[in-house]
């Protein structure tokens, strides 16, 4: 066996089942899960039909690079949303379609790593657990860079020691963040850039929240438009990681894509042929359709919306609650340990969380998701808001 497997840590759901075994919760109470990052709104009817009017073509081996419209349909929605004017996506060499970031995210550390050279794998604390495995099973050593309130619960790439730099191979960020929903500004991405020019090492950025922000006027930045605003017109060591499942709620459906460096794709590529992760032709209709309209994408924003404002005024005298940049997810801190919190919660009000340790890892001396937790507003407004009356409950009795 793989000995790097044993290196793997378990995964948050089957922390969260070991805690919540033994616990009783109200049988009058119907369960609400606030802990799965998975979207619950109602999947594109046109993407359905589209998906389903292309049955025939599962007779067909798909190609890994995908069909030429697909990667067309995604570079113009890459040109329109990050305003790419100067610097154009070139479908042909800088789109590659993958089945959701997930697979992708864990199978990019696979293909670039030298595991030769000591490599290091940065990334957020807390993070999105792939990162973690991805860097572990390429032979990497990750290293984590804490986001905690202090810093906007961003990275901090100054507090980086220039050696750590030198090792760096790939950085993971992610933007708006999971869990945080902070979401890096231009100049940070732009500081990162120059970073990764000058130490040499590939920018990973976790895009697949982007969709999901709050203020219409105000869209997250991501790093292909820093790249272009810094004259990096080839998108050199950046590449960005994009998703059908929160944007247009099909995380069913598993499509996604990369996109940047033509280098590192053409090696990324070369890699995922022998991955065999090729798109299923009726998937790839589907995802033209979902990634040619914005009307779902604007509705399914104003339905996360609703929900967010509505929680927060429920909860905000209990609960530290404040609005995310992005995402779908609120993240407190506690006054009790979040474990604790959240075996009781789970027992007392049949409601599921996410406690915040199982998402981050010790780390330069602390824990920064200790004793936060995770609640992801994905179910629809009437169990949200029943989710927050029950916890009001809750904490008034903490
Ligand atoms: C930060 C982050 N990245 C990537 C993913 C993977 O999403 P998908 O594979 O559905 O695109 C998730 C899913 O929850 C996530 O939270």
């Amino acid at each position: 066996m793989n000995p790097d497997l044993q290196r793997l840590q378990a995964y948050p759901f089957e922390k969260l089942a070991k805690l919540k075994a033994g616990a009783t919760p109200p049988a009058d109470l119907a369960h609400i899960a606030l802990s799965i990052g998975e979207p619950k709104h109602a999947a594109p009817a046109f993407v359905r039909d589209r998906l389903i009017a292309h049955l025939d073509e599962l007779s067909n081996y798909p190609v890994t690079k995908g069909m030429d419209t697909l990667r067309q349909v995604i570079a113009s929605w890459l040109n329109r949303r990050f305003n790419l004017h100067t610097a154009a996506i070139n479908p042909e060499t800088q789109v590659l379609p993958v089945s959701g970031t997930r697979e992708a995210l864990f199978s990019f550390a696979q293909a670039v790593i030298d595991r030769t050279q000591q490599p290091l794998v940065l990334m957020p604390n807390p993070f999105y657990q792939i990162y973690e495995g991805a860097a572990l099973l390429a032979g990497a050593e990750p290293y984590f860079m804490n986001t905690t309130q202090a810093n906007n619960y961003l990275p901090d790439f100054d507090s980086i020691p220039a050696e750590v730099w030198r090792r760096c191979q790939l950085i993971y960020t992610c933007s708006p963040g999971n869990p945080t929903g902070a979401v890096m500004p231009l100049a940070q991405l732009q500081q990162l850039i120059t970073l990764a020019e000058k130490y040499d090492f590939i920018i990973a950025s976790d895009e697949c929240y982007s969709e999901l922000y709050f203020d219409e006027t105000r869209p997250p930045p991501g790093l292909l438009e820093a790249a272009q605003s810094l004259g990096n017109t080839e998108y050199k060591r950046c590449v960005v990681f994009h998703s059908l499942s929160k944007r247009s709620n099909l995380p069913g459906l598993r499509s996604g894509f990369v996109a940047g460096d033509a280098g590192i794709l053409a090696d990324y590529y070369r890699y995922r042929t022998y991955h065999g992760c090729a798109l299923p032709p009726p998937i790839q209709h589907a995802s033209i359709a979902a990634w040619s309209d914005e009307t779902h994408v604007r509705e399914n924003r104003q339905l996360y919306q609703q929900k967010f404002r509505r929680v927060i005024e429920l909860l905000q005298d209990v609960l530290p609650v404040t609005q995310p940049e992005g995402g779908f997810y609120l993240w407190p801190k506690l006054p009790v340990s979040d474990e604790q919190f959240t075996r009781d919660l789970f027992a007392q009000q049949n409601i599921t969380v996410l406690p915040g340790r199982y998402l981050s890892r010790d780390a330069h001396g602390e824990n920064p998701g200790a004793n936060y937790i995770r609640m992801a507003l994905v179910a629809d407004l009437a169990q949200c808001e029943e989710a927050a009356l029950r916890l009001q409950r809750f904490c008034q009795n903490l």
